[in-house]
């Protein structure tokens, strides 16, 4: 049997990086506007540490200027809002980053809806999530952005395409089912309570699966010939990484496969780069 292709996100999302580093000078010199970009990380939970330092680093590649704030495990919401509502009002930043989770005191729906949505880079205020479904202007959050990108480095016409999204998350699965209806998928969403998930999968011309389950997709589950996107990020006892689906195996069944890592995380990274362009780019209008 042929082994499936694998999707290479670390190349798409370096081209991708070039035209904006191209977009960034261009910015600069007709408008004089540095992006800018405000990134928040609460206490130090080693992953969002891990995730964190590499969006800044990106950022920095492409000429986007950081703030960086690191407030303590134990800030208030009341904290929080209050330098969320300072970021709001500075001219300099066009884009908000709050990493999450945030600790369990903290209700993050407050602290993300604080967010002005014209600087919500990471598309999770209600404002950008409600423009999502009704299919305005908005930003797209940029893990299912970026997906979108690497299914359609493989596909050219999405149309009618079984899709089916695993985990419903409001920032990876819930969008990504919109994404998806709006390139004319018929889109299944699965989640924990889900039956017969291996029936489903057989049936998927598109898989995404972003869950946080080690393996949970088996490689005889997939379609043969059907693209598979993996966005999990899964630390085994031995401290490598692992995606949700069975890596090894799927190769033998899918016709297109992302992976872990090298898929899907650099093209989150990538979809940030360009939603803090496009607000800058908005902010000079
Ligand atoms: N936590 C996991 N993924 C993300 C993301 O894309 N953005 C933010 N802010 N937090 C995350």
């Amino acid at each position: 049997m042929n082994l499936a292709k694998i999707i290479d996100g670390k190349a798409i999302a370096a081209n991708l990086r070039q035209n904006i580093i191209k977009d960034v000078l261009e910015l600069k010199s007709s408008k004089n506007i540095i992006p800018g970009l405000a990134v928040i990380l609460v206490g130090d939970n080693p992953a969002s540490k891990l995730y964190v330092r590499n969006k800044i680093t990106a950022c920095k590649k492409v000429g986007i200027k950081l703030f960086e704030f690191y407030p303590e495990a134990n800030v208030s919401e009341v904290e929080l809002i209050k330098l969320i509502n300072s970021l709001n009002e500075n001219k300099e930043i066009h884009g908000i980053l709050v990493q999450l989770p945030l600790p369990d005191h903290i209700n993050s729906m407050n602290i993300i809806n604080a967010i002005d949505p014209r600087k919500d880079v990471d598309g999770f205020t209600a404002t950008n999530l409600g423009k999502l479904v009704t299919e305005q202007d908005c930003f797209v959050p940029c893990t299912p952005q970026g997906c979108l990108i690497l299914i359609k480095s493989i596909i050219d016409k999405l149309d009618g395409l079984n899709a089916l999204v695993v985990g419903r998350s409001n920032i990876v699965g819930k969008p990504m089912l919109h994404v998806l209806i709006q390139n004319n998928c018929t889109v299944t969403l699965a989640h924990s309570h889900t039956k017969n998930l291996p029936l489903l999968c057989k049936q998927a011309d598109i898989l995404v699966v972003a869950v946080g389950s080690s393996n949970l997709i088996k490689g005889d589950w997939i379609k043969p010939g059907s693209t598979v996107i993996d966005v999990g990020i899964n630390y085994t006892a031995d401290n490598k990484i692992t995606g949700d689906v069975d890596f090894k195996e799927a190769a033998h069944y899918a016709g297109a496969i992302s992976p872990v890592p090298g898929g899907a995380g650099p093209m989150t990274v990538t979809c940030l780069l360009k939603n803090t362009l496009k607000s800058a780019l908005y902010s000079a209008l």
